[in-house]
């Protein structure tokens, strides 16, 4: 079996429905169950076996040892983080807490864990670690893509704080010889992303017809993923990814914000008429302090290696996405209406790190 940290989290639903769906192998999922955290995300587990769920900290790491002796996994995919740049400006340290305090715990825990190992289960254990392409910077129009190479220089509160836990990750191998692996991926969007984040944000607004608060100029430039193609990219890593190396992982689609925003309205154009023309809510805001003006993944590597390239068209994936939002209106009203924080203090109690276990 395999442990999941931040499993109910928008990219960590992803890949445990994708897992299950791909696998008989069990998951193990840990997850805080922070404002991000959403158990409607899982959802479609209810009731599967395969499926353990633990709300608890990474940072715990009583918790994470007892966990890891108890259901002995032979591999963790470490997903649990705090992963919105604009929140971490407002709010750093829960950004340092999770992703700097809260990886080294984790860290500490699987080491020991893996060093009492059998020699056979130490040398086959993995320990995936998920990161983004924000650690490397801000690009000019003309630069090239961001390659496994490129010095770290992160920007903004959250991406330091992911650095941070790609050095501990990289040191824990270099050091102690832990069987890391790194993935350093681009802008993802698709299924259960909470609405925050630029796409599900915009879907959201137009619906209601809210303004489209496009930031700046509308011309940063983001590199898309469908959330899909990222899951099968960690699966391939995991299974065959070369012990200690870094993959990036990219959508080769780069868009600027408004191109991005006006594709969305036009798509909304079609798909939920009654707003139309959408683009009229179009709304240039103040920019976001020291917002990172482009980003572009190299991912010739993990292509070489691995065979992996995306599979999804970023225009299709757009057009996919939109229309989950507006086919689930419950997922979207539980969040809105702050239903699945409800359901959270219900079964779980208020205390927010009291580890519990449920079936979803
Ligand atoms: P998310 O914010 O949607 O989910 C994060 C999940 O982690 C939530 O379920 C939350 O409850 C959980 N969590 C937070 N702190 C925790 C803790 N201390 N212990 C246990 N669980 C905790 O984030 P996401 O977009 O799904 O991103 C997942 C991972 O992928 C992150 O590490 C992020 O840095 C990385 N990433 C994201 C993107 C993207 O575009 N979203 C791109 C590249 C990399
Ligand atoms: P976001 O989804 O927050 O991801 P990240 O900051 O990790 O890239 O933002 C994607 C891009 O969209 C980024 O350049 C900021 C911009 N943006 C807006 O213009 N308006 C918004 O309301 C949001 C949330 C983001």
């Amino acid at each position: 079996m395999i442990l999941v940290t931040g499993g109910a989290g928008f990219i960590g639903a992803n890949f445990v429905l994708d897992w299950l769906g791909n696998a008989a192998e069990p998951v193990l999922n840990l997850d805080k169950l922070t404002y991000a955290g959403n158990p409607a995300n899982l959802a479609a587990l209810k009731g599967d076996a395969r499926h353990t769920f633990v709300r608890g900290d990474i940072g715990d790491q009583a918790l994470v040892e007892r966990l890891l002796a108890e259901h002995r996994p032979r591999a963790v995919v470490n997903f649990a983080a705090e992963s919105h740049v604009d929140r971490s400006i407002h709010g750093p340290g829960d950004f340092v807490q999770t992703n700097v305090l809260g990886t080294f715990r984790l860290l500490e825990a699987v080491r020991g864990y893996w060093q009492g190992l059998p020699e056979a289960e130490r040398s086959a254990f993995r320990f995936l670690h998920v990161s983004t392409d924000e650690v490397y910077g801000s690009l000019g129009a003309d630069d090239p893509a961001f390659s496994e190479t490129t010095p770290y220089a992160p920007n903004s509160p959250y991406s330091a704080s992911k650095a941070g836990s790609d050095h501990m990750v990289r040191a824990w191998h270099h050091t102690y010889g832990l069987p890391t692996l790194t993935t350093n991926c681009s802008n993802n969007y698709g299924p259960f992303q909470f609405p925050e984040k630029l796409i599900p944000l915009m879907v959201l607004n137009a619906t209601q017809g809210k303004p489209l608060p496009v930031y700046g100029d509308g011309a940063n430039v983001r590199d898309w993923l469908y959330v899909g193609d990222h899951c099968s990219a960690i699966r391939e890593v995991l299974a065959r990814g070369r012990v200690g190396e870094v993959y990036n992982v990219g959508g080769n689609a780069e868009r600027k914000n408004i191109d991005v925003v006006r594709t969305m309205c036009a798509i909304l154009d079609e798909a939920h008429p009654a707003g139309k023309p959408h683009d009229r809510l179009i709304t240039y805001v103040k920019d976001r302090p020291g917002h990172d003006r482009r980003y572009a993944i190299d991912a010739s590597k993990i292509e070489r290696e691995l065979g992996w390239r995306p599979s999804v068209r970023f225009e299709d994936g757009l057009a996919r996405t939109v229309r989950w939002y507006l086919d689930h209106a419950d997922w979207v009203q539980g969040i809105l209406s702050g239903e699945y924080r409800k359901w959270i203090e219900t079964n779980y109690g208020s205390r927010g790190s009291s580890p519990s276990t449920a079936s979803l």
